[in-house]
């Protein structure tokens, strides 16, 4: 069922929003929802010098940002996270019209993203340096040392569809708690929940100028950011591919660096599968599996395989799909017809490869069904390269120690999961898998959003998870008193 009022009726020319005012560029373009093909916005977008005049406001702006109080810099967060309280259900819809992301889904993300501006606000009054032991060297003797976190300047944030509005907040949140000023680029297919933001930061008394929003290509802007010598960090949620560009581009600003991964999940032997089944179907498939910890990989000891495929492919047959806006929907269409069309030809080289498809694996009214694969050749993409899509394959193991080396033989290295029973296998799960969150007894999915996240490998560099993200916008500045 299409929500056709719904979609016409947000039919609209945006604007972006610079120094506290609304503008629009030469340029523009349309914005399709995912699920109906609707235009649902008209987009700017902004070239070169307009990015680059943005850049130099943020620039003007950071003394008048780094005068804030931690009192004061709390107060904005906290305000901005009452906004999105009594915004939570236009905030959602927007998420869920522009990027197709099931309500139920959306709603859950405006309420972790409420919950990251209160973490950045309670970190924001912890930001403090250490005092540094100076006599404990043998020169040090009178001394007196510590350090404290300065802002960086200009933080360049370049973020993703599938969070659009938490994936933002991790990155504005803490930028704002350290006392930094901000240009943020949206991705190209959920510009509306950022320029949604800005409604709701202008709101509050965050000095006009220190958080921006441009809209517009990749290319354009996203180079503009990284190139700009006046911003002093990249923070970037996306593809290997781009982040390795944006390494190569960045010269010696900061660069965080949220990439993708193919996270595993290993099942022991003797677990409850009655309890495990529904959060797999949950971390393999919410938001079309289009998250970056999304289950992926999913590896089974040998005396469970046969009851844990039945048990999922049972669950996994009760997902409601269609409209993102019926609150009922569990899972609908992917971001672009191309990304399905992806998928699907990834399945196809899986059954080339001797996988066979469980259930889903094909598109209907729309929609990428969800899909469970079995007996997948670890060179198969679906395996080896990140899927995000709402598929996920099934292996059988025949002792833990496989199913480590099966999770551990990847480019990435995101979150990892592992159920059992067993207190010497989690250990030892914990200590060999090597990854940047060992999640025990939950799916690889699991993220709460203060904890630190971010991956080794091809999955990134830098941690996110307030207080982490926090450390990562700021630089130390030693301070010693000769007594
Ligand atoms: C991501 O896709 O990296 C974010 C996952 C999450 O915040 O749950």
């Amino acid at each position: 069922m299409k929500n056709e009022s719904l979609s016409k009726s947000n039919t609209f020319e945006k604007k972006y929003y610079v120094n506290g005012e609304w503008k629009t560029s030469e340029k523009v373009a349309e914005l399709y929802s995912p699920y109906t093909k609707d235009i649902i916005a008209y987009i700017p977008q902004a070239d070169r010098s307009e990015v680059e005049q943005v850049i130099d406001i943020a620039h003007e702006t950071r003394e008048e940002m780094g005068k804030l109080t931690a009192y004061e810099r709390a107060s904005i967060l906290e305000h901005i996270a009452q906004l999105f309280h009594e915004n939570r259900t236009k905030a959602a819809e927007i998420i869920s019209l522009e990027a197709s992301k099931p309500m139920k889904f959306a709603l859950g993300e405006i309420d972790r993203t409420i919950e990251t501006y209160k973490f950045a606000a309670e970190e924001a009054k912890r930001l403090t340096g250490e005092i540094i032991p100076m006599d404990a060297a043998r020169n040090g003797a009178n001394r007196f040392g510590y350090t404290i976190e300065e802002p960086l300047g200009v933080i360049g944030a370049i973020t993703p569809f599938n969070f659009p509005q938490n994936l933002v907040a991790h990155k504005v949140g803490p930028a704002i708690a350290a006392g930094n000023t901000i240009v943020l680029k949206p991705a190209s297919q959920t510009p509306l929940s950022a320029l949604f933001l800005a409604e709701l930061i202008d709101q509050t008394a965050l000095p006009k100028g220190a958080f921006n929003v441009v809209t517009g290509s990749g290319r354009i802007v996203g180079d503009a950011l990284v190139e700009s010598d006046k911003v002093k960090m990249i923070t970037f949620t996306g593809s290997p591919a781009v982040g390795i560009g944006i390494r190569e581009k960045a010269g010696l600003k900061k660069v965080a660096l949220e990439l993708g991964s193919n996270s595993g999940l290993i099942i022991d032997r003797g677990v409850d599968l009655t309890q495990i089944v529904p959060k797999c179907v949950t971390g393999a498939f919410s938001n079309q599996g289009q998250v970056c910890i999304s289950l992926q990989r999913t590896y089974v000891m040998d005396e469970l395989f046969d009851d844990f495929i039945a048990q999922f492919v049972e669950a996994t047959k009760k997902l409601v799909v269609g409209d993102p806006l019926d609150e009922k929907t569990d899972v609908s269409a992917m971001i672009h017809s191309a990304e399905q069309e992806r998928a699907l030809s990834w399945v196809q080289e899986a059954i080339e490869n001797g996988a066979e498809v469980v259930t889903g694996g094909e598109i209907e009214d729309g929609v990428f069904l969800p899909t469970i694969i079995t007996n997948v050749a670890a060179h198969s993409k679906v395996s080896c390269q990140e899927v995000f899509a709402p598929i996920v394959i099934v292996n059988r193991i025949s002792s833990i120690e496989e199913g480590i080396d099966a999770v551990n033989d990847s480019n990435y290295g995101l979150q990892a999961g592992i159920f059992t029973n067993d207190i010497q296998t989690a250990f030892k799960a914990s200590k060999k898998l090597h990854v940047g969150g060992v999640i025990i007894n939950d799916v690889p999915t699991y993220r709460v959003d203060q904890m630190p996240y971010g991956g080794v490998k091809e999955s990134g560099t830098g941690k996110e998870g307030l207080k982490y993200a926090i450390h990562e916008m700021t630089e130390t500045k030693l301070v010693i008193w000769n007594q």
